[in-house]
C-alpha cells in the first residue's frame, strides 16, 4: 500500500493530500497515481540485474497512461506489448524498438508491420505463441524486406493449483491459448530456423499473474531454462524471458519484491549453465499496482435487516477487477473518522450485480463522504469501459509532492453525441 497516513489523520499519495484532489462535481471517480514511486519501482527491479545483461520490458497493459510509461522508460524499462496501439504507444513514449517485445495470439498482419517496420531494425522480438503463427511472421517480414527478430512464448504445461493465483490469471497451462505447447517446439524451433528472415532470439514463458512467491514463478522459469538448453544444441539464442506475473501486497501479503523474482531466477539461470544468456522479464502489475489508487464519493446509503449497503460513484467499469476475477480492493476513509464502525458492503452505480466491491470496515457517520479504492494502478483504468453511458474515470499524476498533470472525466453529453452518431 504506497497510501500514507498523515499525523493529522488524512491519507496522501506521492505527498498530496487525497482528500484535496475530491473538490468539485467532477473530480471523482478518478485514479490517482504516484508517478516517482513507479520510476523508483522500475530502478530497484533494474538493480537487481546487476552486471547481467538484461531487459526489463514492462507489460504496457497493466497501466498505459503517458507519465507513466514514460517513468519507466527513465528508469531503463523496455516494453512489453499486446497490440499495435501499444507498440505505438510505447514507441512514442520513447522506448527504443529493440527493447520492444511484442506478445499476443492473434496479431493481425497490419499489426505485425508495425512490429517488423519499426526502427532500423524492427523491435527486440516479436512473440510466436503459435507453430502456425510462424509463416505469418516470415510472409510479413519478406513483404518488408527485411530480417525479424522473433522469440517463442512456450506453454509450460503448469497448472493453476501448481501457481496459487486465481485460474483467470493463468496463462500457462494446457488449456490456456498461450504459447507453443511443449510438443510442439521442437517443429516451431525448425520452422524459424528454415525461413531465412526470421532470427530466433530467445525463449520466453509468462505462466500467470500475481504469484507471491518465487518458488512458483520458478515452475515456470525450470521448464523454460531446460528447454532453452536444449533448443541451445541447434540455434544460438541471445536471451529468456521469464515473464511477468510478481505479485503484489493487496492486504494479504507478499513477501517477495519484484526484485526477489529476479535474484531467485538469475541464481537458477547460472545453475542451469545459461548465466550468458540475457535474461529478460515483463512485469506489469507490480511496477505500478501499489502506486495508484481510485477516488470515490459516497452517494448513498441503504440499510436492509440483511445488509448495509455503502453506494459509491465508482462503479464495474472503473475498476473491473473485482467483477473479473473476484479481487478485492481495499477501500477507506480519506481521513480518520472516530466512532462505531460496522460492515458495509461497497457498491457502485452500474446496473450489474457484479459491480460489487466486497465488503469493508468503515464508519457510519455520515461524515464519510469519499473513500479510497487502494492498490489500483494495475489493471485500472486501462480495463475502464464506458458501459451504462458512463465517463471514463479521471486520472490525475502526482509527483515531486504535487499535481504534475490530470485528465478530466468527459461529460454525459459526449457519450450520448458518440452513440447516437453511430452508423451515421
Ligand atoms: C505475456 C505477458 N507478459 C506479461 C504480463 C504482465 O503480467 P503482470 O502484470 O502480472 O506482471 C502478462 C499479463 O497477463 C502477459 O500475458
Amino acid at each position: 500500500m504506497a497510501t500514507h497516513l498523515r499525523s493529522d489523520g488524512t491519507l496522501e499519495l506521492g505527498g498530496v493530500s487525497l482528500e484535496s484532489l475530491t473538490r468539485g462535481e467532477e473530480a471523482t471517480p478518478a485514479y490517482v497515481y504516484d508517478v516517482d514511486a513507479i520510476r523508483a519501482e522500475g530502478r530497484e527491479l533494474i538493480g537487481a540485474f546487476e552486471d547481467q545483461p538484461h531487459l526489463v520490458a514492462y507489460a504496457v497493459k497493466a497501466n498505459s497512461a503517458g507519465p507513466v510509461v514514460r517513468a519507466l522508460v527513465e528508469a531503463g524499462c523496455g516494453a512489453d506489448v499486446v497490440s499495435g496501439a501499444e507498440l505505438m504507444l510505447a514507441l512514442a513514449a520513447g522506448v527504443s524498438p529493440d527493447k520492444i517485445v511484442y506478445s499476443g495470439v492473434a496479431k493481425s498482419d497490419a499489426e505485425l508491420d508495425l512490429a517488423v517496420g519499426a526502427g532500423p531494425e524492427g523491435i527486440g522480438a516479436v512473440q510466436i505463441e503459435s507453430a502456425e503463427e510462424v509463416e505469418r511472421v516470415a510472409a510479413r517480414a519478406r513483404a518488408a524486406g527485411r530480417t525479424c527478430r522473433v522469440s517463442l512464448r512456450v506453454n509450460p504445461g503448469v497448472d493453476a493449483d501448481d501457481l496459487d493465483t486465481h485460474a483467470y490469471i493463468t496463462t500457462g497451462h494446457d488449456e490456456a491459448k498461450f504459447g507453443v505447447p511443449l510438443e510442439s517446439i521442437d517443429a516451431a524451433v525448425d520452422a524459424i530456423l528454415a525461413r531465412p528472415e526470421l532470427r530466433l532470439a530467445g525463449l520466453a514463458s509468462h505462466v500467470g499473474s500475481q504469484l507471491t512467491s518465487t518458488d512458483a514463478y520458478l515452475v515456470g522459469a525450470r521448464v523454460l531454462f531446460d528447454l532453452a538448453k536444449a533448443v541451445r544444441q541447434k540455434a544460438s539464442l541471445a536471451f529468456v524471458d521469464t515473464g511477468g506475473g510478481f505479485g503484489i501486497d493487496y492486504g494479504e501479503g507478499c513477501p517477495a519484491r519484484p526484485a526477489d523474482f529476479i535474484r531467485a531466477t538469475r541464481a537458477l539461470q547460472r545453475e542451469r549453465g545459461l548465466g550468458d544468456l540475457a535474461l529478460y522479464c515483463e512485469p506489469g502489475r507490480s511496477m505500478v499496482a501499489a502506486h495508484g489508487v481510485v477516488l470515490a464519493k459516497v452517494l448513498q446509503r441503504k440499510v436492509s435487516s440483511a445488509r448495509r449497503w455503502l453506494m459509491i460513484d465508482a462503479g464495474m467499469n472503473d475498476l473491473m477487477r473485482p467483477a473479473l476475477y473476484q479481487a478485492l480492493h481495499r477501500v477507506v476513509p480519506l481521513r480518520a473518522i472516530s466512532g462505531p464502525t460496522s460492515a458495509w458492503r461497497v457498491v457502485g452505480p452500474v446496473c450489474e450485480s457484479s459491480d460489487d466491491f466486497g465488503v469493508h470496515t468503515l464508519p457510519d457517520d455520515p461524515d464519510l463522504s469519499h473513500v479510497a479504492l487502494l492498490d489500483a494502478g494495475a489493471y485500472g483504468y486501462s480495463m475502464a469501459s464506458r458501459y451504462n453511458g458512463r465517463a471514463l474515470p479521471a486520472e490525475v499524476f502526482v509527483s515531486g509532492g504535487r499535481v504534475t498533470g490530470r485528465t478530466d472525466r468527459r461529460p454525459m453529453s459526449e457519450w450520448v453525441e458518440d452513440r447516437l452518431a453511430a452508423g451515421r
